[in-house]
């Protein structure tokens, strides 16, 4: 049975640091295995965290409580009294970037620490550094949000960063559970990528919706110009076809993910009918956006299961229909025993 500190077959013995690191790195209470699963569940939570916390910077007008970036004001760099509650709420929302920093740190060193019969999972370390430079990056982003006074152009690529990496955490997590996955043929994945492209269009049309609608996060600044009746309907067809193709992948693919995808593009859809019927009411109008995160989170998990575990001796066949494993160049992603196996803890 393969031990924690077994060496890749072949390889060279790891120098004294890279041995007391390890040693180190054992003597911790938490198996490795477990640790990158729990670090996944956490960047994926602190992702959706801050979906919501963003929302409600916007929907309580508080987008330019801190009228400027990286500083609050020109003189401070934490908002002062005279700017209330607005300043508050927006620099709450900022310092969520170093709860998502610490996180991301947290998730890459769970990644680098984990291996399978002595190898490296390259797939969550690839996955953990993109995630970690995401971090940074959003946080320009979200200045830049700031500079140009809300500008809905600018406001809907924050927003879609911030779901892309909720949609890599979730890719992180599935391959850090020990559940082997049986994946589909080529048209079950052609399917799956299809129903993550439209949803992705779904996303992008909700976004312009709002940039056309009234919850601007400041009064004085701009909107798209777009009647929002008319990109409401856009929007809500777009969501049809989402569901209409959902529907055929549920037969086609059977699997829990297919599932848990349609519940909840049925409870976001009807959130989406009664915030657009009732005047876009601020908590349902966060409960959309919450719901848009899970949505994207649920087909991307979708589109993970059509590809079948990898397995880790590359002489054996993986399971599945001809497909090629996800993101494993060195690895298996989610291979048999469970969490928590002892032989799995290395
Ligand atoms: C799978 C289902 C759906 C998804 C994933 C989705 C996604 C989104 C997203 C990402 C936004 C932008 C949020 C923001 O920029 O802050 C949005 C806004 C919106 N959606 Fe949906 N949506 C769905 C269904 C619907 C449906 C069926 C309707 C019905 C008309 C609807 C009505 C709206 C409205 C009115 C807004 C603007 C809210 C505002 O002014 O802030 N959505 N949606």
């Amino acid at each position: 049975m393969t031990t924690r500190t077994d060496p890749a077959p072949g390889s060279a013995r790891p120098n004294l640091a890279v041995r007391v690191w390890r040693k180190l790195l054992d003597s911790l209470p938490i198996s490795a295995p477990r640790a990158a699963l729990y670090w996944g569940i956490a960047s994926l939570v602190a992702n959706v965290l801050i979906i919501f916390t963003g929302g409600v910077v916007r929907l309580t007008g508080s987008g330019l409580g801190c009228p400027t970036w990286p500083r609050c004001t020109p003189e401070s760099l934490v908002p002062h009294p005279e700017l209330g509650i607005h300043g508050a709420i927006e620099f709450g929302n900022r310092l969520m970037t170093f709860v998502l920093a610490f996180v991301a740190v947290g998730t890459a060193l769970a990644a680098f620490r984990v291996r399978r019969d002595g190898l490296p999972r390259r797939d969550l370390r690839l996955l953990s550094l993109i995630m970690g430079f995401g971090i940074p990056l959003q946080a320009v982003i979200g200045g830049i949000t700031v500079l140009t006074g809300l500008n809905p152009y600018v406001v809907a690529p924050h927003l879609m960063l911030s779901m892309a990496l909720v949609g890599l955490s979730t890719v992180y997590v599935r391959l850090a559970v020990h559940r082997p996955r049986n994946g589909t043929g080529r048209w079950g994945r052609r399917l799956a990528w299809l129903l993550f492209a439209v949803m992705w269009v779904v996303v992008w049309l909700g976004t312009i919706v709002t940039g056309s609608g009234p919850h601007s996060g400041d009064e004085s600044s701009f909107r798209t110009g777009f009647d929002p009746y008319i990109v409401s309907r856009i929007h809500a067809t777009s969501v049809q076809v989402v569901v209409g193709l959902t529907l055929v992948a549920l037969l086609v693919l059977r699997n829990r993910a297919v599932v848990t995808l349609l519940a909840v593009e049925v409870a976001q859809g009807v959130i989406g009918y009664v915030q657009y019927f009732t005047g876009l009411p601020e908590p349902l109008v966060a409960a959309h956006l919450v719901g848009s995160a899970l949505a994207v989170a649920a087909v991307t998990w979708v589109v993970v299961e059509t590809y079948p575990s990898a397995s880790a001796d590359p002489h054996e066949p993986a399971t599945g229909t001809g497909a090629a494993p996800l993101l494993v160049p060195g690895r298996g992603p989610s291979d048999p025993p469970s969490v928590g196996d002892p032989s799995s803890a290395d």
